[in-house]
């Protein structure tokens, strides 16, 4: 699942597992759930994630083969917000050998992208993702799910979403048309609502299959 920072992966990507019934692996989650923790890997990410940078290749490489070597990830999985570089891609691909990969791709405007941002809560129990606006949770504050307390990202606030948008224009969107030159790409529309977003990713799926 690719797409820009506040995008809608994952939104989407959550659901789209659960459907399929395969883990849903997503870095950033990964990196924050290390930085809750005060993992070592999580300090190390800490600046880069609040400047609104890619974390270095070599540190988010490590830390998503580790995760999708897990049993559960044997018959497949969704990943969210990997690979964002060229050097990601290749070394996914190499991992990957003859495998199968469907990417799709959310294509959502700049100043939608701010707007969504701007709104985001997240659940600190189970990562469920929020909006003030868009989305909101039946009670203020708490989480529908699981009855956790919503907290908003550090790199959520304008001038870090700012500079995502910079890192994703510059490294990221080569990665996609790395994708396209191999003919494995479904582009969706994600300026719609979710469920219509959700209906046009799962028949890119369908047609993969
Ligand atoms: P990460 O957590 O992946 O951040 P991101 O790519 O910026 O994407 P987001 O999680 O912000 O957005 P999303 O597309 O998941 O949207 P969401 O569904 O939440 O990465 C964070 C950082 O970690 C990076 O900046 C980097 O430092 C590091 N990192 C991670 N992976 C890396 C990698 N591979 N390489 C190097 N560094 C890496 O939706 C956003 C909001 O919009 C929500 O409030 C939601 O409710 C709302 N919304 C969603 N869909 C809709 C809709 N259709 N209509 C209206 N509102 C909607
Ligand atoms: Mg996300
Ligand atoms: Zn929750």
């Amino acid at each position: 699942m690719m797409g820009g920072p506040g995008a809608g992966k994952g939104t989407q990507a959550s659901r789209l597992a659960r459907e399929l019934g395969l883990p849903h692996v997503s870095t950033g989650d990964l990196f924050r759930a290390n930085l809750s923790q005060g993992t070592e890997l999580g300090e190390k990410a800490r600046g880069y994630m609040n400047g609104g940078k890619l974390v270095p290749d070599d540190l988010v490489i490590d830390m998503l083969f580790d995760r999708v070597s897990s049993d559960d990830c044997a018959a497949g999985y969704l990943l969210d917000g990997f690979p964002r570089t060229e050097a990601q891609a290749e070394s996914l691909a190499a991992r990957l050998g003859d495998t199968a990969v469907t990417v799709i791709n959310l294509e959502v405007p700049d100043e939608v992208i701010v707007e969504r941002a701007s709104g985001r809560m997240l659940c600190r129990g189970c990562n469920a993702i929020y909006h003030t606006t868009f989305n909101p949770p039946a009670n203020s504050g708490v989480c529908d799910t699981c009855g956790g307390g919503l907290y908003q990202r550090d790199d959520d606030q304008a001038e870090v979403v700012r500079e995502r948008l910079v890192a994703y224009h510059t490294q990221t969107a080569p990665v996609v048309a790395w994708y396209q030159a191999r003919g494995v790409v479904c582009s969706v529309d994600g300026n719609q609502v979710p469920d219509d977003v959700f209906a046009a990713c799962a028949a890119c799926l369908q047609e993969a299959v």
